[in-house]
């Protein structure tokens, strides 16, 4: 086992973003000019290239990490994040908390919790459901299930989730009996393309996505919107908001509300 350490500025969010989706084994620290990386790898001939090819021109340095360790020091961050109403862990510790906790192992699939564009989109979600009643929920690119899940405790409601990889699939599956939760259906799905999704409309949309995953599925999502429904986009960046807003007047959605974190944006639209 081995750690890659490198260092990269604020400034180069698109890099970062897909650093921290491609790399499931990271740890990340952001400083005030520049973020750094610590990539956990077992597969270096894999890892390394792949690490080039996002950042062609990283400086990085490897340290000789004992599988030991390695465990110890995902165990010691055993929690990855928190919001107002939610705990986010991988379930090493038991951890005693009035909020509710959700149990996301790391695994192949992407939304542990940690990552800035999936607590932006919770928070804007427990900011709003304090005014409105949603009722019949759709998470798309789900990866673990994390936003489901979180759907499924705070409304109570049927939960549909889709996402185009097998992994997905799998790790949604494990993820929902560690959290003894049902009423959650997942559709393995590029968008709303299964035959399952085709006819419904659904008041409350979210989708943590990058930007060129968002371009690929929007014209056809904003269809199954209803009527003052709400559309939540998250996983882009800041410089990329307007693009959305023209966008989506297209399909008669109008900007709601926002939130911004360390460079990444969630943004809520409502069809009108
Ligand atoms: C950034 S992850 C978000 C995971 C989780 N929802 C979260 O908020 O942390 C994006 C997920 O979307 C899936 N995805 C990408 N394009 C998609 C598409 N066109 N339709 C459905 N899922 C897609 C990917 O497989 C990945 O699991």
């Amino acid at each position: 086992m081995k750690k890659i350490n490198f260092i990269i500025s604020k400034k180069r969010n698109e890099k970062i973003s897909k650093i921290i989706y491609y790399f499931e084994n990271l740890s990340y620290k952001f400083l005030d000019e520049s973020v750094k990386f610590e990539i956990f790898s077992d597969k270096l001939d894999q890892d390394i290239p792949l690490l080039k090819k996002i950042c062609i021109d990283v400086n990085y340095t490897l340290e000789k990490v004992s599988v030991k360790n390695w465990i110890k020091e995902v165990k010691k961050k055993d929690i990855s994040s928190e919001t107002e109403l939610f705990i986010f862990h991988q379930g090493f510790k038991d951890i005693s908390t009035t909020k509710n906790k959700i149990i996301i192992p790391a695994g192949l699939s992407f939304g542990t919790g940690s990552h800035q564009s999936t607590i932006l989109i919770i928070k804007i979600f427990e900011k709003l459901n304090k005014k409105i009643v949603f009722n019949f929920p759709l998470d798309i690119g789900t990866g673990t299930g994390i936003l489901s899940f979180i759907l499924n405790k705070k409304l109570k409601k049927k939960i549909y989730a889709t996402d185009i990889s097998s992994d997905s699939k799998d790790n949604f599956e494990k993820n929902k009996k560690i959290n003894k939760l049902n009423n959650l259906l997942f559709f393995k799905s590029f968008g709303m393309n299964n035959i399952n999704l085709k006819k419904k409309k659904f008041d409350l949309i979210v989708a943590n996505l990058l930007l060129n995953e968002h371009k690929s599925i929007i014209t056809n999502v904003c269809k199954h919107i209803k009527r003052r429904g709400f559309y939540f986009i998250s996983g882009i960046l800041d410089s990329q908001i307007n693009y959305f807003i023209v966008l989506l007047r297209c399909f008669n959605l109008r900007l709601y509300d926002s939130m911004k974190l360390n460079g990444w944006a969630c943004l809520v639209f409502r069809k009108y």
